[in-house]
């Protein structure tokens, strides 16, 4: 296909201290993963690339392969590294010929509605530009140093980036192949490349789960309760 979708799986989960690696967690009936997948597959038709950690890409493969139905042939999974952007990496690495779009999606984002993955897909094809889903920035920001505050930020200026953030592929294969430092997201690697990068709207489903808390929010969610 034209598109693919890299999912990345292979963090350790330190912050929601449950044992296993995040994507691996149970969420509801399945693991983390398994439910980012069940999106994903609802998404446009794409190659799907898993990364995860190297000890459990036989687990990974697993969950692809029950997410995607008849649709496993479009499956690859590779290993992770040590810091989310090399595990972009050796999902670029792992990207079929024919591929011109990519989109990259955190795991633990698991419950991101597949409207998502279009919106953004359909904004990369308009513009060319990197494209970040986005949420206004509810809370108002304080700039800090130590115990005092030094400043504010107006936050209209400001928005919250989430993923599945998607980039044409040539671009985003020569910023990683530029970048000299770690960044927290795929946008920041292709705007210091000196790309453009543009939003479209996020979702509030679309959160990370990251803490004990935000998993529970997840669990209350699926059950179809308000958030
Ligand atoms: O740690 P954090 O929640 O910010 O990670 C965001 C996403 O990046 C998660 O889905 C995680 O599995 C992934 N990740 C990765 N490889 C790493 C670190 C994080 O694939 N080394």
């Amino acid at each position: 296909p034209r598109r693919a979708i890299i999912v990345v799986a292979a963090g350790s989960g330190t912050r929601l201290a449950a044992g296993a690696p995040k994507a691996f967690v149970g969420l509801g009936a399945h693991t983390i993963l398994r439910h980012a997948l069940d999106g994903v597959f609802h998404a446009p038709e794409a190659q799907v690339v898993v990364v995860a950690p190297a000890d459990r890409v036989g687990e990974a493969e697993t969950d692809a392969r029950l997410a995607a139905g008849d649709r496993s042939d479009l499956v690859t999974v590779v290993a992770g590294g040590a810091t989310r952007q090399q595990s972009v990496a050796a999902g670029l690495a792992a990207l079929w010929g024919d591929v011109e779009v990519v989109l990259v999606h955190d795991a633990a984002r698991a419950l991101t509605p597949p409207e998502v993955f279009a919106r953004v897909f359909a904004a990369v094809d308009e513009t060319g530009w990197g494209i970040v889903p986005v949420l206004p920035v509810i809370d108002t920001i304080k700039r800090v140093d130590g115990p005092h505050i030094t400043g504010g930020v107006d936050r209209a200026e400001l928005a919250a980036a989430q993923t599945p953030q998607g980039f044409r592929r040539d671009i985003l294969t020569q910023a990683y192949a530029l970048a000299d430092r770690d960044h927290t997201d795929d946008a920041a690697v292709v705007a210091q490349a000196g790309h453009q990068v543009g939003v479209v709207d996020g979702d509030a489903a679309s959160f990370k789960i990251t803490t004990p808390e935000d998993l529970a929010r997840a669990e209350h969610l699926l059950r179809g309760a308000p958030g």
